[in-house]
């Protein structure tokens, strides 16, 4: 226990004993100093004692703690029935319709799987299935999930997690890394050449490209967009579908639109989603264009017990509901830019501030030792997420060298959250940038 812990009230230490001599291997808290909380609303989070959190982090009850839309639509549907994919539901028919409707027309086959990292699991076995290929290309710092598959080109869980043979890795879409002499977009498209020459050297056809929309876990990169389209040509040249992944980015946390990839103009085969598709349930999401899923559908069948019951399914609806009647993606863009806008005007002369990327309600401000040589500094970045975390404001980190602080809230945020927030990290700011 750190001796952060031991300052902590004793309930709550014994609390983390506990735990500790039970839970399995390789639980973490989110914070240095465990929370304890017992309710929410919106962007809030509450501890036993009634201390109102402003919740920066969390966008998996995007719609809001506790909303009273998804709470009701789940107790009525939990306390009439709750059947599989096996029997027929009116609710998940109608709620695949208005999700598909989402998408691209291209876009017309989902499958309800519980999970992001199942999500992703699936998307890859369809892609092999489809392809004849078992080679895939991630970038350099990807996360995708923890199954052992996914966990094979997710390098983010670092080197006890080993990575496939068939794995291969390309940078980010970091506009600084490339020379004068090239575009983004060709460097992209080069190292994805690269990629595919050097597994089929080795004896892989290619099966997918993953990429996470927003390259969150790499950094977070959302800008400059467009260079997907050429990246995406290379893929399709050898064989290869493109996934994207929008556990991260999707359900309009970048604000533009409702699907990262939307930002790059190019049509994915298959898309993931999960994390706040059932404002905390377990339900996660893929969608396919028919032609790269059908033959595995005739050929293989697909059930999982608890993906896409009627209790899931009635909490997605009710987030979809809910994105109708209060114009999520709207206020997403307009408070993200608002947050954004302030957070550059607050650090433009910090020495300590590399750069401010994202969109919408998904920030990223990467913390240097020096504005010049840009060397990562993640024990500023660890100091300011603590200090904002003593005055009640919560974000984490991302990035290879954790020293990208990721303000990545609830789609619930609004506009009294924006100023609760800046106004917290000014104060932070003027003795830590
Ligand atoms: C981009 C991305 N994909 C997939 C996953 C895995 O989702 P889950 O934890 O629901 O399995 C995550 C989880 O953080 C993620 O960030």
């Amino acid at each position: 226990m750190n001796d952060g812990i031991r300052t902590q009230p004793e309930r709550l230490q014994s609390i983390i004993r506990r735990r500790d001599t039970l839970l399995g291997p390789g639980y973490q808290f989110s914070e240095t100093i465990p929370l304890e909380f017992v309710s929410g609303f919106g962007a809030h989070l509450i501890d036993r004692e009634g201390n109102d959190y402003l919740d920066a982090y969390n966008n998996v009850q995007g719609v809001g703690h506790a909303h009273k839309h998804v709470a009701n639509a789940v107790s009525r549907q939990i306390a009439a029935v709750n059947t599989d994919t096996r029997y027929p539901q009116e609710l998940l028919v109608d709620y695949a319709e208005r999700l598909l409707a989402t998408f691209p027309a291209a876009l017309s086959k989902l499958s309800f799987p519980c999970t992001g990292s199942e999500a992703n699991d699936l998307a890859v076995r369809v892609a092999r299935f489809r392809t004849g290929g078992e080679g895939i290309i991630a970038t350099r710092w990807a996360f995708h999930g923890r199954t052992r598959e996914v966990a094979s080109f997710s390098p983010m869980l670092g080197a006890g997690s080993p990575l496939g043979p068939n794995v291969r890795l390309i940078a980010a879409p970091d506009p600084r890394i490339v020379g004068s002499d090239c575009s983004l977009e060709d460097y992209m498209r080069n190292q994805v050449r690269s990629a595919i020459e050097d597994l089929e050297r080795h004896g892989y056809r290619l099966a997918a490209l993953i990429a996470d929309s927003a390259f969150t876990s790499d950094g977070i990169f959302t800008h400059p967009v467009g260079f997907m389209k050429a990246v995406v040509d290379e893929v399709h040249a050898a064989g290869g579908v493109y996934i994207a992944d929008e556990v991260q980015s999707g359900f309009a946390q970048l604000g533009d639109s409702m699907w990262g990839f939307s930002r790059h103009e190019v049509v994915p085969d298959i898309v993931t989603m999960g994390k706040a598709m059932g404002n905390g349930f377990p339900i996660s999401g893929v969608a396919f264009r028919p032609e790269v899923s059908d033959e595995f559908g005739q050929k293989v069948s697909y059930f999982n017990t608890l993906g896409g019951r009627s209790v899931s399914i009635a909490a997605a609806s009710a987030v979809l509901d809910v994105f109708e009647e209060e114009n999520v993606r709207e206020r997403v863009l307009t408070n993200g830019t608002a947050l954004r806008a302030e957070l550059e005007a607050l650090t433009r002369n910090s020495p300590y501030v590399g750069e401010i990327r994202g969109s919408g309600l998904y920030l990223g401000m990467e913390i240097v030792k020096d504005i010049k040589t840009l060397e990562p500094d993640s024990t500023r970045t660890e100091a300011i997420i603590k200090d904002l975390r003593d005055r009640r404001v919560l974000i984490s980190r991302t990035g290879p060298a954790g020293n990208v602080l990721k303000i990545r809230p609830p789609v619930a945020f609004n506009a009294a959250d924006v100023s609760r927030f800046l106004e917290t990290f000014a104060v932070v700011a003027k003795h830590r940038l």
